[in-house]
């Protein structure tokens, strides 16, 4: 088994190959492997207990697969975590975590990442804020800005929107876009598909620990062949297509 230190063919950031993990006798995933380039930005769907989790968290490097590995472009660190429930410091102000993790990940120039991430995320008049006090779109930007700190070639997000209100959702993926645009990879989990049908370039549908499709949405929806659909129907077509491979 070996994670994060094989190096990831030229154009991919993220290679994932034959992906494995089981919890004793459970098997979350299943032999997973797809690749990703260079700015694309990708949703991870499927019911809840596919693996989506588990699959970002080994991508992470926050949690080791059972077989299988996960490359890297060669020269860079670990990819940017952006777990569901943030592991903040409510007491600390908002600069205050980002130092922290800066610390904790060894960037080089730890004041400087942090006011960048502060810019960058929109937080620089928030610095001085305790982050229990802030509310949850800012403080899943605080979240957002700590995956971002060692500048990674890609950026992991499971289930970034779930907790967000319209206004914050759009702010999210306006921002997500802009990262895509400058070059980093994106890969997100959500349950909210027309999300991912909206704001993937990609789509790789989990079902029970195995990737029953990768690809646009627009080709999801061309694989399930009813007549009973409204074209164009992006939720429907992903049901069907689940209820049709018996998930
Ligand atoms: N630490 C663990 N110990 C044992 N089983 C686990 C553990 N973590 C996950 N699992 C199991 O692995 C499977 C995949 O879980 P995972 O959390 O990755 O699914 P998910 O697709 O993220 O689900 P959800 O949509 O509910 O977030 C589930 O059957 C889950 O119960
Ligand atoms: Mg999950």
């Amino acid at each position: 088994m070996t994670t994060g230190t094989q190096t990831a063919q030229p154009g991919a950031t993220v290679a994932v190959r034959a992906l494995t993990k089981r919890f004793g006798s459970r098997t979350a995933l299943d032999r997973v492997g797809f690749e990703l380039r260079s700015g694309e930005v990708a949703a991870i769907i499927g019911p809840n207990g596919a693996g989506k989790t588990t699959l970002l968290s080994i991508i992470a490097g926050v949690l080791d697969p059972t077989e299988g590995e996960v490359a890297r472009p060669s020269g860079t660190g670990r990819f940017g975590w952006v777990p569901q429930e943030p592991a903040l410091y409510s007491k600390l102000s908002v600069a205050e975590n980002l130092r922290l993790f800066a610390r904790l990940e060894r960037v080089s120039d730890p004041e400087q990442a942090v006011d960048a991430m502060l810019a960058q995320t929109g937080l620089t008049d928030r610095a001085g804020e305790e982050v229990g006090r802030l509310s949850g779109g800012n403080q899943q930007r605080v979240n957002i800005a700590i995956g971002l700190l060692s500048e990674p070639p890609a950026l992991l997000l499971d289930e970034p929107s779930a907790s967000l209100d319209p206004r914050q959702r759009e702010r999210l993926w306006e921002f997500i876009a802009g990262l895509a645009e400058r070059g980093t990879t994106i890969l997100f989990s959500t349950h909210n598909v027309a999300e991912a049908e909206r704001y993937a370039s990609r789509v790789l549908v989990l079902g029970d620990g195995e990737l029953l499709f990768t690809g646009t949405p627009a080709e999801l929806e061309r694989a399930v062949h009813t007549e009973d659909r409204t074209p164009g129907d992006f939720e429907t077509a992903f049901v069907r297509f689940l209820h049709d491979r018996g998930h």
